[in-house]
């Protein structure tokens, strides 16, 4: 079973079968929102807004244990997940498609993780390469064969939020080596391994990050949101041929 992860601009999805919603509750707390099973063209997926579907859980409080829980207990085995972002690296435009392969931590106070001496042994799982490989490349050579322009890897700062960044923050995560800057890929990518699924993301670029181009004096939410909205068509295509191509 696929699970789709929704952020900024997704958090309600049209033109499905709704098949049935599951209000699961997890030994973690609640999950961000009831977890639907939908249907597209007969392929069954399980759809989770990470913010809820009011779009009301800021990124810092989003439940993320109990989402990637409750997504396994459901008999999910692959995650696309949809991560908004903003641009650095000045190869990245508003309106590109990023699928990063590599993942720098900045958040803090978020619970990271389900090894942590209540319910499971402690197990230190291996990170090297955050993202599955395999469903990376299924989307990438998809988009080839189709002619859809997408940037094939970068490396996502994962920000604590909800404020947007400072111009000097911006310039020391590229330093760094990131490409892109978003909210909410941590903990919910090592949480994903952890438990054993297949995860990845599909970041689309809503903005250029603040002190760079338009965002060089001021960088307001409003302009996020439109742009995420304008851009989900495009990616939501790049979810439905995963659906297609990955059987239930
Ligand atoms: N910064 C952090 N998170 C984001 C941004 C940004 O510029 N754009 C979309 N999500």
């Amino acid at each position: 079973m696929i699970g789709l992860i929704g952020g900024t601009g997704i958090d309600k999805i049209k033109d499905v079968e709704i098949l049935r919603q599951n209000d699961i509750n997890t030994p973690y707390g609640r999950p961000s929102e009831k977890l639907s099973f939908l249907s597209y063209d007969k392929h069954e997926f399980i759809f989770l807004p990470r913010h809820g579907e009011s779009h009301s859980i800021p990124p810092h409080k989003i439940n993320y244990r109990a989402n990637i829980w409750a997504l396994k207990k459901l008999g999910v085995e692959l995650v696309f997940s949809i991560a908004t972002v903003g641009a650095i690296d000045r190869k990245v435009k508003p309106g590109d498609i990023v699928i990063p392969d590599q993942i720098i931590d900045y958040t803090y106070g978020r619970e990271h993780t389900f090894f942590d001496g209540d319910l499971k042994p402690v197990e230190h799982i291996d990170f090297t390469y955050p993202f599955s490989e395999e469903l990376r490349l299924k989307v990438i050579n998809f988009a080839k064969k189709n002619k859809i322009s997408l940037i094939e890897s970068g490396t996502y700062a994962a920000v604590q939020g909800p404020r947007l960044e400072s111009a000097a923050e911006i310039d020391r995560y590229e330093k760094d080596g990131a490409s892109i800057v978003g909210m909410t890929c941590m903990p919910e990518a090592a949480l994903a391994k952890e438990l054993g699924l297949e995860y990845f993301v599909i970041c689309p670029a809503v903005n250029y990050a603040a002190g760079r181009a338009d965002s060089k004096t001021e960088l307001s939410h409003e302009t996020i949101v439109a742009n995420s909205e304008k851009i989900m068509t495009k990616v939501f295509n790049l979810f439905i041929n995963f659906l297609r191509n990955n059987g239930d």
